[in-house]
């Protein structure tokens, strides 16, 4: 349970009294006392929509909000950020991923040091490497063809481009692509078994060059590669992505083969850096330059738009509406596309990395909850999984439904599994706001030859509260541009929403304590270093581990 001793603002205050009143108003009552509640309530850049009109929440209840967008800053916060300003405090770094999608001529600059021509130089060289991968002109060591990549890589070395190489599979005419991440030997061997490794190529990706999973499956992919082709075979076989170029190096992989990025990329955040190059290798150069394109457009939206039409802050303010004014505790991400399916996983690092925090900037405990918990599944996938506690279950959990009108499969025989697929995303949004009254489940009972005490008995677990809100947001087609300007809506929306918190949404010291620990227990578990110094859990469970392995 979080405390904290600093008090609410009043006109925290003030959204959380409005919360509750639209709480125990209700959707369906605000949709009655306005008509026009989807004009509204629903907003446009382009072919994009962000309808907040299924959600307990006036127009009212938005002039609040938007005015507590002002008070806090947001502008002003932002504008520091696209300025190349340390917002980062803590760790005393900028942050400006958004440089990396950036034009040369859009002037990014940081620490009075101008970097578009650094990235520029950066992706022209990823650029020749990736189609050098694809044409076949940079081959195996046996000269074969590349025919398979393998990413090693983890959390945001690991999470963006696999997403993005799964979003924008109708676009892959490279090699193949394969994601390894964990430090469980099975992602490993599991991969390796399908491969040849004269035509295969991994890339390591890891900004610090560190990270002991990463470190670990990266020596036993250069072990695998040195003990089938010959050590001298190595350096056709590997490249890399990192900011720890020394690192590299003295990993044994060339300069020619090495794809820097910068400090003031966060990991969660790189995706548009030469960690994107699996993907650049996979769709070629110029899809990838149409994927940053689409998240540049979504810049200068957020950049420029009032916060009255500004897409991310209002979905930033609608998130901090059901985290902080109406207490709910998660919030559901689901795609009604099956090629978003690793959006969920990709968004609970992006947003639950960034802020999952308790304290302030100020160093003191937040006044208000911070980040929810995200989670989802594509629909209609989650339809037969968990929505049943969606609609009846004791929690409230806001969902955002993602939706593209158009499919690529769009022929005459598949024409129907689109028209399926949105009535589907429709419906459940309608559901969740109508809901179904007691004397609807009695009716439908009786009408359908059920005796009255039957229909009595029964109609409480067909009743639907209703009322419960989503946001729904929809797009023409999952294309290149329109993957990337999603994205970037979804990282501006991050950024809104710590601002309304008041924390730094850019470092991640709360993954460091698990990190440290387990380099301590790895002696333990190795039985070089006895548990007894260990709390009695640790050590019973390490005692149980070691006498079934023995
Ligand atoms: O442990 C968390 C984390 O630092 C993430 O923030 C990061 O994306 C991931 O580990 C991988 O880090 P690296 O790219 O340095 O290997």
């Amino acid at each position: 349970m979080h405390t904290s001793s600093t008090p609410l603002s009043p006109s925290v205050e003030n959204l959380q009294a409005r919360g509750k009143t639209a709480l125990d108003t209700g959707i369906r009552a605000l949709f009655a006392a306005d008509p026009q509640r989807f004009e509204h309530l629903s907003f446009r850049h382009d072919d994009l929509l962000l309808d907040l009109s299924k959600c307990a929440l006036s127009r009212d209840d938005l002039s609040a909000l938007l005015a507590l967008a002002h008070e806090c800053g947001l502008e002003a916060r932002r504008d520091a950020m696209f300025a190349g300003a340390p917002i980062n405090a803590t760790e005393g770094r900028a942050v400006l991923h958004v440089a990396l999608r950036a034009r040369p001529e859009d002037g990014f600059e940081t620490a009075g040091h101008k970097i578009g021509g650094e990235i520029e130089a950066v992706l022209a060289a990823m650029a020749r490497f990736a189609e050098g991968i694809r044409d076949g002109s940079i081959a195996g060591s046996t000269g074969r063809r590349i025919t398979d990549i393998v990413n090693i890589g983890i959390g945001g070395s690991d999470l963006g481009p696999a997403m993005a190489t799964i979003a924008l599979s109708p676009y892959h005419d490279g090699p193949r692509a394969h994601f390894v991440s964990n430090i469980d030997g099975a992602h490993m061997a599991d991969t390796l078994k399908a491969l040849d490794l004269e035509t295969t190529l991994f890339i390591v990706a890891s900004k610090t060059f560190t990270t002991i999973e990463t470190m670990t499956n990266a020596g036993t992919a250069r072990r695998a590669v040195a003990d089938k082709l010959g050590e001298a075979a190595v350096g056709a076989h590997f490249c890399a992505v990192s900011t720890a170029l020394d690192k590299v190096a003295a990993f044994g992989i060339g300069e020619d083969r090495t794809f820097g990025f910068w400090d003031w990329v966060g990991g969660r955040y790189s995706i548009w850096s030469a960690i994107g190059l699996p993907l650049m290798i996979a769709i070629g150069e110029t899809r990838f330059r149409e994927f940053l394109a689409g998240a540049r457009d979504m810049d200068r939206h957020f950049r420029d738009a009032s916060l009255e039409q500004n897409l991310p802050v209002l979905l930033g303010l609608a998130g901090w509406w059901h985290r902080v004014a109406q207490d709910h505790p998660t919030r559901a991400v689901i795609p009604y596309d099956q090629r978003l399916a690793r959006l969920p996983a990709y968004l609970q690092q992006l947003d639950m990395e960034s802020n999952g925090k308790h304290v302030g900037l100020d160093g003191l405990p937040t006044p208000t909850v911070t980040g929810p918990v995200v989670w989802g599944e594509p629909g209609t996938n989650g339809q037969h999984a968990f929505f049943q506690l969606l609609h009846q279950g004791t929690d409230i959990v806001p969902v955002e439904f993602i939706l593209g009108a158009r499919a690529h499969e769009d022929g005459e025989a598949m024409r129907i599994h689109q028209d399926l697929l949105i009535a589907n995303c429709l419906a459940q949004s309608e559901a969740l706001m109508k809901g179904r009254t007691m004397e609807e489940a009695r009716e439908q009972l009786l009408q359908a030859g059920r005796s009255a005490a039957d229909a009595e008995r029964i109609a409480p677990h067909r009743e639907f509260s209703g009322d419960r809100p989503s946001i729904t947001i929809l797009h023409e087609i999952l294309d290149p541009f329109r993957f990337g300007r999603l994205v970037a809506l979804y990282e501006h929306r991050v950024f809104v929403e710590a601002q309304l918190f008041g924390i730094n949404a850019y470092d991640q010291w709360g993954v460091e304590l698990g990190k440290e620990l387990a380099t301590g227990l790895l002696p333990v578990v190795q039985g070089k270093s006895d548990a007894s110094s260990r709390d009695s859990s640790t050590a019973g469970l390490v005692a149980a581990i070691s006498a079934l392995r023995n």
